[in-house]
């Protein structure tokens, strides 16, 4: 078994806060030492949902850490939960130096932040996401939430973790469909590699066309690898930008289509990660119109994205309606969609300089 990757995230913020990520193997059953490493919490509270409990509760070994098993589902990450939380944290008496542990995917993720941001003005808390998508991308960077009437993640606070700790072995429960929502996050860092300013080049494009079989097959050095090189780019953005003043917008390459996908489908017929593949061909299709790229590049990132089949048949969207609805995204700003679009290889750019034509262009 490989010795564990381990890279910091620095925010250079007003506490100038830095933290963990750990990616191996197996990192389950060394839970108790590593928490107990980063915190110095008396109290553990597990956050986690039905799913995983019964996948997992038995291996994620840390003593005597008191368990809240939530029901599982996006429809759950709600003020009703939040309550559940912050109950759980009063009846078990939790201190200002005491933990909550997100286990779990995005959602358990999201949720356990914000109540760990809210209790007591804030109590440490450590992230060990069990999905792709999580260990790639949500677990990283303090982005927490819970979902309002009105809006998906309209209630949050940028809260960081202590520490994140990913165990690639997790991934093996995971079903095709949720492991290609990942993908799709996965596949997005590999088309802003060069604008995340990471002083090295991994060549992730590369990577992932060489080592599809194995990433599919959950060959373990590879996906270690794969998790690795996305948390280092995500970490590098969000040290330079953590509440999303600039910079971090460049995550969102594709998501602007995809959050009006999902809205205008009620969140029931694709996942986040197919409504991004396709969110992502769009912007690429934007880009090749605004003549930012080429035939050739727009060809290769297609490729890339129909290699890994993340893609659902979409269904014909109304266009004017698709173009309305792009203006109630919370990213809009004073009226103005803001796109992330590919530039030159590998690179985007933010701009909001496009017309109603062009989006039609390519619906
Ligand atoms: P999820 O948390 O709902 O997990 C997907 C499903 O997989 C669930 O049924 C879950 O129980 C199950 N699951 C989790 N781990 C498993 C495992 N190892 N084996 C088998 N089943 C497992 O979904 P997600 O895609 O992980 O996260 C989506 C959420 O993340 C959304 O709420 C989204 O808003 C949020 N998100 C947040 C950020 C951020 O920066 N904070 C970024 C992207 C997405
Ligand atoms: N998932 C996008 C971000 O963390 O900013």
């Amino acid at each position: 078994m490989k010795q564990p990757h381990n890279l910091k995230v620095n925010i250079p913020s007003k506490t100038a806060y830095s933290y963990d990520i750990i990616i191996g193997e197996e990192l389950l059953s060394k839970a108790d030492d590593l928490v107990k490493r980063y915190s110095k919490a008396q109290k553990f509270l597990i956050v986690t949902n039905e799913t995983i409990a019964r996948l997992y509760k038995d291996s994620l070994n840390i003593e005597n850490a008191i368990w809240l098993v939530l029901k599982d589902g996006e429809e759950y990450k709600n003020f009703e939960t939040l309550k559940q939380m912050i109950d759980a944290c009063v009846e078990n008496r939790l201190e200002r130096q005491d933990c909550l542990i997100a286990f779990g995917g995005g959602v358990i993720g999201d949720m356990t932040g914000f109540a760990a941001a809210s209790y007591m003005r804030g109590i440490d808390f450590i992230q060990i996401p069990t999905t792709l998508l999580a260990q790639v991308d949500s677990s990283v960077g303090g982005k927490v939430a819970i979902n309002h009437e009105h809006g998906k993640n309209l209630i949050g606070a940028f809260y960081q973790p202590k520490v994140v700790i990913i165990d690639t072995n997790v991934l093996k429960t995971l079903d095709l469909r949720q492991l290609k929502t990942g993908l799709a996050e996965v596949l997005k860092y590999a088309f802003i590699e060069k604008s995340c300013g990471y002083e090295k080049d991994f060549g992730l494009y590369e990577f992932l066309k060489q080592n599809r079989q194995k990433i599919f097959a959950l060959d373990s050095a590879v996906v270690s690898e794969l998790i690795y090189m996305c948390c280092t780019l995500k970490a590098c953005v969000v040290s330079k930008d953590e509440t999303e003043k600039g910079l971090r917008a460049i995550l969102n390459l594709g998501h602007t289509f995809a959050h009006t996908i999902e809205n205008l489908t009620n969140y029931t017929v694709y996942t986040h990660g197919e409504a991004v593949a396709t969110g992502m061909k769009m912007a690429f299709k934007l880009s090749l119109l605004k003549t930012f790229i080429d035939d050739e590049y727009y060809n290769k990132a297609c490729e890339l994205i129909d290699e890994y089949d993340l893609i659902l048949p979409m269904q014909d969207f109304d266009k004017e309606k698709f173009y309305d609805e792009m203006f109630l995204d919370k990213k809009a700003q004073g009226g103005k969609v803001r796109f992330v679009l590919p530039k030159r290889l590998y690179e985007v750019e933010i701009t909001s300089d496009v017309t109603k034509e062009q989006v039609f262009g390519v619906l």
